[in-house]
Order: C-alpha cells, then structure tokens, then sequence
C-alpha cells in the first residue's frame, strides 16, 4: 500500500521516527533469523531483569488463562510459545512508547487497552486467531498515533481538538494538517523495525474500509489477525472508551469476521464489562 517513497518522505520531513526499543531489536534479530533458537530467546530475556520480570508477570496473568505458578522464563516459554513470546516480548518493549502522562496521552492508552481486549474476546467468539496473538497485536495498532502524539505534541492535540470540534474522523484531520495520516506513520515504522507481519498489518489497514488491498501472499493468520483487530477498533470507536464521546457515524459491520449484527450488543456489553474488569490485569 504505502511504499510510497513520496509519503515516505513527507513523513521522514515531519515525524522525527524513533529507535526501536533496544530488548526489541534484539529480539527481532533472533527471530527474523530462522536459525533462532527458542535458548537464545530465553537468554536475551534473562539477561534483563526488569524485563524478565515483566514478561513473568504477563505468563501468569489472569488474562492470558494461565493457572499455574510459571517463575522461570523456560517455562513461560513452554507454556506461551515461541511465536507468542517474541510477540510478547516485542510488544511489551513497544508499549513504553505509549506515554500516559497528558490527558491525549492516557486516552490513546486507553483505547489501545480497550481495543486489545477486544480483539482477545473476538478472537476467542470467531475462534479465527489464538487469543494472545490478536490481544498482543491489537496493543500496537495505534503506535503510528502514539509516535505523532510523542514528536508533535502541540500539533497533535491541535488535530485531535479539530477532529472533535468539526466532528470528522481523525484520520481526516491528520490528512489535511499532516498530508499524511496514523496508519501511514504505523506503517512506515512497522517496516523500518522489521515488526511481525501481524503488527505491520494491524498498524497499517486498521481504518481501511476493507483489508482488500493487502497482498494476496500474505499468511492467512495475518490477515485474520488483522481482519480481528479492525473490528476489535471498529467496536471501541463506537463504545468511546478514549474518545471524548462514542463514535456512532459508521454502522458496525463484523460480517467480515462471521458476527452476525444481532451479536454485536451483547459483545459490546462483554467488551465493556472486561474493560472495567481486567485493565489491572494488562500488565504488559
Ligand atoms: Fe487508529
Ligand atoms: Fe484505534
């Protein structure tokens, strides 16, 4: 979609991109390696303590089902998997570039967590994708948001008030301030961090009428991950957890991921009343 050196450009001008993460560069390195070895792993994520500790304290969250006692990183790994520890882990590094300090910094946080339980209840009614890949998916699908918020603050917010003021989506607003918009952004950063496939999708297509666009190579689990995601958005937009008020302007279509419209009620009531429940419990 967007390899577009022309955009790509525009935004290089505006957006001053981050580094990646150093636990997270890492991380990717073994694993975009298909040589890596589930030791190596275990072994960058031992190495950092605080790091370590965290990602035991996510094994053995409620949220992610897991009854027993996991303490050491080998048996997190067991239990959580390869695949969904090194998404995991790279998610967790890139949460810290969620700042929750201004008030525009703790709604866009709020919404990422909303949207992440979301997507973790649909994934579990479609039974489409596992559970924790969408959850750790949908956490980032805002990150490109996340970076503008953090490089631009006072433009940003001047965005978000004008998507508010003259009731048009933010997307829009960033269009015609920026000439470029949030998920143009994700995108840019998703290739140039090298994220899994899941992430880059989710970060790019997350307000696209349809996911059409994408390659049609591209893995099926990638694209229902992605296909998820956008509903989980699509649900937490119209409940306006974030937002100043619930945005209603587009009819909620889950056709896509096989949820009837006469579902949508009751999944919205669940999504709500986990939200309240198990925010403590993301721990990421
Ligand atoms: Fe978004
Ligand atoms: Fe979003």
């Amino acid at each position: 979609m967007i390899r577009n050196e022309k955009l790509e450009d525009i935004i290089l001008k505006t957006v001053d991109v981050p580094s990646i993460p150093a636990i997270a560069a890492k991380v990717l390195k073994i694993t975009n390696d298909d040589r890596a070895s589930i030791a190596e792993l275990e072994k960058i994520i031992s190495k950092d303590e605080a790091f370590a500790a965290r990602v035991l304290k996510v094994a053995n969250s409620p949220y992610f089902g897991r009854s027993r006692d996991i303490c050491s990183i080998s048996t997190a790994m067991m239990v959580i998997g390869f695949n969904n520890m090194h998404s995991l882990v790279v998610a967790s590094a890139l949460k810290d570039l969620y700042k929750k300090n201004t008030v525009y910094e703790k709604s866009l946080w709020e919404h990422s967590l909303c949207v992440s339980i979301a997507a973790a209840i649909l994934a579990c009614e479609t039974r489409l994708v596992p559970t924790e890949e969408a959850h750790i998916a949908a956490l980032v699908h805002d990150l490109g948001a996340s970076v503008l918020l953090n490089c631009m603050p006072n433009d940003y917010k001047a965005i978000t008030d004008k998507a508010y003021r003259d009731g048009i989506s933010l997307i829009k607003a960033e269009e015609e301030f920026l000439r470029f918009n949030h998920c143009d952004t994700g995108n840019l950063i998703a290739r140039k961090w090298r994220l899994p496939m899941s992430m880059e999708l989710v970060m790019s297509y997350h307000h696209k009428e349809t996911i059409d666009a994408i390659p049609k190579s591209t893995e099926e689990l990638d694209l229902n991950i992605c296909r998820v995601v956008k509903a989980a958005d699509e649900l937490c937009l119209n409940i306006g957890i974030g937002l100043k008020n619930p945005d209603t302007s587009a009819r909620l279509d889950l056709g896509d991921i096989g949820i009837p419209e006469s579902r949508i009620p009751e999944i919205k009531k669940e999504i709500e009343k986990n939200y309240l429940e198990h925010t403590s419990d993301i721990i990421l």
